[in-house]
């Protein structure tokens, strides 16, 4: 594929990889951890494909000089990662496990000494399961919560980390967990879906005050997973549904961080306003450092008059090729939602802060993972970005999901987002193509810099 110009990307760009504590960590009993919920949901039978859990995970927790040594081999110079609540406050609040916190502090430290800027993400869908048990998301006091363990963790980190995510896609939390039922905590009901959302977002805004209290020098943004919806057809139908699937996914989140309050169509969509007191939008709107957009696939929709709000019932299109989650690959989309979110919202930074695909990878007899489709998908998608730079966007980084495959959450071990590929028998860790073809183009980049030319 050449990348015909990397020069559109600038000069700083962080070229990362992301991961999830959850998802990598494993070692959910060690050292003082508590559980989450998702630890909870993953007992449910039924819940997770194969009847898998993070419990062992990667064993990242015991092996991340390894993975730091992987990163740095491929030339990367970012990682984003997040930290898991229960381990630094197995309670939720007021004690702090400080075994927990040293795991973070010792990562940070080996990621600074390989040429890594750490990027934490201080909740990746891993809420304190004794918090749930207090009413998780849909109560208020979680928010507050969530602003004592940010001050607890940015002033431990914040001498070292400079940039922090509050939280990752909430989206999946509010919607996922407590709408749809297919995440932790498995709930199916949308006044408790609204509500939580509510707090997600104020503790958001919480958040960044405390991390910007503790750690002056601190970049702060929240990470959402963001779509272009598309009607399924020309019918009106079908186009009134489109937009209220794009103010399920993207308004309804990037409109209160941005000053604009809630969207009106989507508060009369579920019928229930969201419970806002006095001062929380402007808490919520505190001005952001960058913004980041997770992007997968583009989302169509039809009208769906008897379904779960937002009455946008998702249909896969025929002839597009599909990943493994039978997502479609349409790389342009994700430059579309970047200059939608620069054009709409005026964001003073965008970081990439996910984006990759699952696909059915098997090592090779001579030892080496060849996944083609994912390095395909790699470059057409980091074409996209260079695109979107062109543009106007103010692009600063790409993370790819995954550094490692992992925990997929409901679809378990099942689907492998990787750019290394992990052997869960022995947790052998084997360098994928993508991974040594986005190493080649990190490397390619900081030749651009040096002589503002590129021959891929
Ligand atoms: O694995 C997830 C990640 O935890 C959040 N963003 C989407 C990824 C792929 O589904």
């Amino acid at each position: 594929m050449p990348l015909d110009d990397l020069t559109a990307f600038r000069p700083g760009f962080a070229w990362g990889a992301a991961t999830s504590a959850y998802q990598i960590e494993g070692a959910v009993a060690e050292d003082g951890r508590a559980p989450s919920i998702w630890d909870t949901f993953c007992k449910q039978p039924g819940a997770i494909a194969g009847g898998d859990t993070g419990d062992i995970a990667c064993d990242h927790y015991h092996r991340w000089p390894q993975d730091v040594a992987l990163m740095k081999a491929l030339g990367l110079n970012a990682y984003r990662f997040s930290i898991s609540w229960p381990r630094v406050m197995p309670e939720g609040d007021g004690r702090v496990n400080q075994a927990g916190l040293a795991f973070y502090d010792q990562l940070v430290d080996a990621l600074l000494e390989a040429g890594l800027a750490p990027h934490a993400t201080l909740y990746h869908w891993d809420l304190p399961q004794a918090l749930e048990d207090h009413g998780g998301w849909p109560a208020r006091d979680t928010a507050l919560r969530f602003a004592d363990y940010a001050t607890v963790v940015a002033e431990k980190l914040g001498d070292r980390v400079t940039d922090w995510a509050t939280l990752n896609e909430p989206y999946c939390s509010a919607w996922l967990g407590h709408l749809q039922g297919v995440m932790a905590p498995g709930r199916t009901d949308l006044t408790a879906a609204v509500r939580a959302s509510h707090h997600l977002l104020l503790a958001h805004g919480l958040g960044v005050q405390a991390i910007r209290a503790a750690a002056p020098r601190a970049r702060v943004g929240i990470v959402n997973i963001l779509t272009q919806s598309e009607p399924a057809s020309d019918r009106d139908e079908d186009i009134a549904a489109a937009h209220r699937d794009d103010g399920h996914s993207n308004r309804w989140w990037l409109d209160p961080i941005h000053g604009r309050g809630y969207p009106a169509d989507m508060v009369e969509v579920y019928g229930t306003e969201p419970p806002i007191e006095p001062g929380d939008l402007e808490t919520i709107a505190v001005p952001l450092d960058w913004l980041g957009v997770n992007y997968y696939k583009r989302s169509v929709t039809v009208d769906d008059p008897q379904g779960p709000a937002p009455f946008a019932r998702p249909v896969t299109p025929p002839g597009t090729p599909r990943t493994g989650m039978d997502w479609e690959v349409h790389a342009d989309r994700l430059e579309h939602v970047l200059v939608r979110v620069t054009e709409d919202y005026a964001p003073r930074s965008v970081l990439v802060t996910e984006n990759g695909s699952a696909y059915p990878d098997r090592v090779a007899p001579d030892g080496s993972v060849h996944d083609v489709e994912r390095t395909a998908f790699l470059e057409s998608h980091l074409a996209a970005c260079a695109r979107a730079a062109r543009r106007g966007v103010p692009l600063d980084g790409y993370f790819a999901w995954s550094l490692l495959d992992n925990f997929e959450w409901a679809y378990g071990y099942s689907q492998r987002f990787g750019i290394v590929y992990v052997d869960y028998e022995t947790q052998t860790r084997t360098v994928k193509d993508s991974g040594h073809r986005y190493a080649e183009i990190v490397r390619a980049h900081r030749r651009t810099r040096e002589q503002a030319v590129v021959e891929l």
